[in-house]
């Protein structure tokens, strides 16, 4: 009796993992596959998303094919373009350049790939299925509040100013105009009050742009700005920067080229190493921390939706473990406005390391600095 009972419950556990494969996976070996374009290995957050979407993804018996085409658009397309000859169920797809590419993602559309924007939206495109991201607004205004709450600013007391520089990111990614947005709403009411003086008077997101969120660009920025505006004694008392890398670069500069001894309040947003480090020893002052472990988590569930044919809407948003809203307003990529699903970025300094980071697994100590785990 026992035998056969157990023999029962093989034949229903093979019968039941059968249907699930011919629910879920088309491919010709029964198999589907995921293909990944991420923008660059250079830029730290990009090699945790690749590897959490990897591991996500094949933890639920996907074959994946991560491309990484090192900040060129040029190589994106071609990626892409080797992605979709290969056949992929589904792309996900991080933009160099959010408005390069159009026409790739049209072979994407003849051939009925759905297409997943992550992190970044792809512009002018129908190609897109959905938006994946964080709410990159929100990531800008929270720096700016941090700046306020840092100075204790107060519309009302004009009697101490400050002095604040600012440092955007890449003009191609359509993030960057969302952080410096989010930053500059919070803190234009200071600065037209004559409460914030922006000494070098760049104020504009093109004037403070980084090309690529390179390092080495925001700090050859800084160190003219230092060199031109600073040197006489003028007081630097915060940079506002969009993210760590380029945060690292305004940090270097200011190590290396500013005459003053005062901390300088420095912003950032994504938790990289170099810069928690930073934030440990007093030279950074926050960092916008996005978990992209559960970006990864949402786009997976997104493309398995896909995969069966079905269409992921706001009930999704509810089924995750993390705070993910679901919007149908915000993200216009030139077609219309693409459905996103959006999840809720944190502020990290010093004092909360350790509730924010490491207790809930992201990162662990390596002596006195955070790594992030895995
Ligand atoms: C943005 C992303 C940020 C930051 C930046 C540079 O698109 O949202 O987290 O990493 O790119 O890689």
């Amino acid at each position: 009796m026992k035998k056969f009972i157990s023999a029962l419950i093989s034949v229903i556990l093979i019968f039941t993992m059968a249907f699930a494969m011919v629910g879920c996976k088309k491919g010709d070996d029964g198999v589907s596959k995921i293909g990944i374009a991420m923008p660059t290995k250079s830029l730290e957050r990009w090699n945790r998303d690749g590897t959490f979407l990897k591991d996500e993804f094949e933890k639920k018996g996907y074959t994946v094919e991560l491309k990484y085409s090192d900040n060129n658009v040029d190589q994106q397309v071609s990626d892409i373009e080797n992605l979709i000859a290969d056949d992929v169920d589904v792309l996900i797809v991080a933009a160099i350049d959010g408005e390069s590419l159009t026409k790739v993602l049209d072979t994407a559309a003849e051939k009925e790939i759905p297409v997943i924007s992550y992190d970044r939206l792809i512009m002018n495109t129908e190609a897109v299925s959905y938006y994946v991201s964080f709410d990159n607004y929100t990531v800008g205004k929270l720096q700016g509040e941090y700046v306020v709450d840092a100075l204790g600013l107060d519309l009302s007391d004009t009697s101490t100013t400050y002095n604040i520089e600012f440092t955007a990111g890449d003009p191609a990614d359509n993030n960057a105009g969302f952080f410096f947005n989010g930053a500059f709403d919070v803190l234009s009411p200071y600065i037209d009050a004559g409460i914030l003086n922006v000494v070098s008077g760049q104020t504009d997101f093109e004037q403070v742009a980084t090309a690529s969120w390179s390092t080495e660009t925001a700090m050859t920025r800084m160190q003219n700005i230092l060199a031109s505006y600073y040197s006489d004694g003028t007081v630097l008392d915060v940079a506002l920067c969009s993210n760590d890398s380029t945060a690292l670069g305004v940090t270097n500069a200011i190590a290396s080229d500013y005459a003053g001894t005062n901390t300088v309040i420095i912003t950032g947003q994504d938790g990289d190493e170099a810069n928690l480090a930073n934030i440990v020893d007093g030279l950074q002052s926050m960092t916008v921390f996005k978990a992209v472990a559960n970006e990864a988590v949402v786009t997976v569930a997104i493309a398995e939706l896909l995969i069966q044919g079905k269409t992921p809407d706001a009930a999704l948003a509810d089924t995750f473990d993390c705070e993910c809203a679901y919007d149908t307003s915000s993200y216009d990529n030139g077609t219309g406005t693409i459905p996103s699903y959006l999840l809720v970025p944190s502020v990290v300094t010093v004092d909360n390391i350790e509730e924010e980071l490491v207790t809930p697994g992201y990162y662990v100590w390596s002596g006195e600095y955070p790594v992030a785990a895995g």
